[in-house]
């Protein structure tokens, strides 16, 4: 039966490391899975949780709180276990702590070319806003790579 916990630096960083390049097999350096962690827990915010079966870490999701919006980030199931309830108990975990913040609502972003997984999120009530969906690198955080 899975748990779901806040992220332990001490136990998790490995396995969590390991199942995003596996999940989502980033390759731009601010979304290196180690310097996200990092940021994350300096953050100090506690919206950081895994799913974990036997010690092993088999999903997470990491929310964030900015006091205005909620933000839903690193929803992830190991691949064998996905349509097994396993990415709803972890939204909603984070839906949860971000209620017990005070959040009024929740938004996230999908790649475009992961909008088949809108459906997903659609089964948990969420809906495609019409938006423009905007960002920036800021390249003085970047860690050089030599
Ligand atoms: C998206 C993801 C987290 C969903 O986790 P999951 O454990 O497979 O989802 P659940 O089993 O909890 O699904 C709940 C419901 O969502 C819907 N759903 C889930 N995946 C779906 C898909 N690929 N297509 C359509 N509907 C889907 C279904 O209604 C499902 O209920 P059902 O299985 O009874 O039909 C998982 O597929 C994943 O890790 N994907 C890769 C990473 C990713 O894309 N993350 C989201 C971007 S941050």
């Amino acid at each position: 039966m899975p748990e779901i916990r806040q992220y332990d630096d001490s136990k998790d960083r490995t396995q969590v490391i390991e199942l995003w390049k596996k999940v989502f097999g980033y390759d731009a350096p601010h979304n290196e899975p180690a310097l996200s962690i990092s940021k994350k827990l300096a953050n100090n915010d506690g919206l950081f949780f895994v799913a974990t079966d036997r010690s092993k870490v088999i999903g997470t999701v990491m929310a964030g709180y900015d006091g205005h919006r909620g933000w839903l980030y690193a929803v992830a199931v190991q691949h064998e276990l996905q349509r097994s309830g396993l990415g709803k108990k972890l939204v909603l975990a984070a839906e949860d702590a971000l209620a017990a913040a005070g959040c009024l609502k929740v938004n996230l972003q999908l790649l475009a070319s992961n909008e088949a997984t809108a459906d997903f999120y659609k089964s948990l009530g969420y809906m495609v806003e019409p938006r423009v969906s905007m960002g920036k690198v800021l390249q003085s955080n970047i860690p050089s790579s030599s």
